[in-house]
């Protein structure tokens, strides 16, 4: 597997973009700013391959877009209240990036930074690992944090994320991949006639800067139920007040069949009609954060000069819920130095 170059960064480091490809017509492609997914190509129902997830054709677009496309977020996926916290009764402050709350690790986060790449070459499978090594204090956050991202294309077309994280000190770490989807292919058309299953009965409400209450609230009769499938445009313009305050779907469902012991279950399932192409997302974690690309606005100029229009792709993170240090009934995203973080999250994709 020979990397090619992607671009070069300001301070004249190179960015190298690698193809992990399967047997089964799948590829991806992915760059080792941010650990990015750039594309993703699967089959459709007739067998035509796509690109499957939004992005950018230049690096300058990485390194200057707010999105997340296709990266690694972290140290924190997701808000944290005023981005504070406690550890062993010390207060630590992170960032401040997204109204007074802290987002994704912060201002350079772990999709902005450069990580090591190294390609396996003894998995039976294309994959390649990518290392970060985060230092204490960086972006607010306690300790000098290891991790590792390996991605690997299995032959069954799944895109395998494992993620292994250490830490010198006590911190907290819930790393998540923020691809954005648009299983048609086609990043003209919006996701609203995708169908979506989401294995969780309950959801955490948030406030009006998106920091979960800290209630777990049930979904039914709420325009949040995905326990059978759902179009995703029926509901998602609703009068409820959940979808008002995210402005459409940007929240984290509870997910039913989360052991805590490191067991992957089925999170969620995602169907184009179009295509055909049906996307099931396995995990080991207990939250997934469905975000229905709300904040996209045709700003953004994606690959082949397409403008991102709203709700063109959306994004299924698997992770820890959102502000869970501030909340002790939550999972807990602390870290100690005698543990090691270890996360598993499988996209798969076949067609129906
Ligand atoms: C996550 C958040 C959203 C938004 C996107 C990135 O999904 O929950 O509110 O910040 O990332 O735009």
């Amino acid at each position: 597997m020979k990397p090619s170059t992607f671009g070069v960064l300001a301070d004249g480091r190179e960015v190298l973009e690698y193809t992990l490809a399967n047997s089964a017509g799948m590829s991806a492609r992915i760059i080792n700013y941010g650990a990015t997914v750039t594309s993703l190509f699967v089959p459709d129902k007739d067998g035509n391959i796509e690109d499957v997830v939004l992005g950018y054709d230049s690096l300058q677009g990485y390194v200057n877009g707010s999105e997340y496309f296709g990266a690694v977020v972290g140290r924190y996926g997701n808000r944290i209240a005023k981005g504070q916290f406690l550890i062993d009764g010390q207060q630590y402050q992170l960032t401040i990036n997204n109204g007074e709350n802290h987002l994704h690790g912060g201002k350079i986060g772990f999709n902005k930074v450069l990580w090591e790449a190294e390609v396996l070459n003894d998995s039976g499978m294309p994959a390649i690992r990518f290392t970060y090594v985060s230092r204490d204090g960086e972006e607010g956050y306690p300790g000098t944090v290891t991790l590792k991202v390996t991605y690997a294309l299995t032959h069954d077309n799944e895109l395998r994320i494992d993620y292994e994280g250490v830490t010198d000190k006590p911190t907290i770490l819930n790393p998540t991949q923020h691809s954005y989807f648009n299983l048609s292919g086609n990043f003209t058309e919006t996701i609203l006639g995708h169908s979506l299953m989401v294995e969780a009965d309950k959801f955490t409400p948030v406030d009006e800067g998106l920091i979960p209450t800290g209630e777990l609230a049930s979904v039914e009769n709420t325009p949040l139920d995905f326990r059978q499938p759902q179009t995703i445009g029926e509901r998602i313009d609703d009068p409820f007040d959940q979808l008002v305050l995210g402005q459409g779907y940007d929240h984290n469902w509870v997910l039913r069949d989360y052991t805590g012991d490191g067991k992957i279950h089925k999170a969620a399932q995602l169907y184009d009609p179009s295509s055909g192409r049906l996307m099931t997302v396995f995990t080991d974690q207990p939250g997934i954060q469905f975000y229905s690309g709300n904040f996209l606005d045709g700003g953004a100029i994606g690959k082949n000069g397409i403008a991102y229009g709203h709700r063109t792709g959306l994004c299924l993170e698997t992770q820890v819920f959102p502000d869970s240090p501030n909340k002790p009934d939550f999972p807990s995203a602390f870290l100690k130095p005698e543990q090691v973080y270890r996360q598993t999250t499988i996209y798969q994709f076949s067609t129906r």
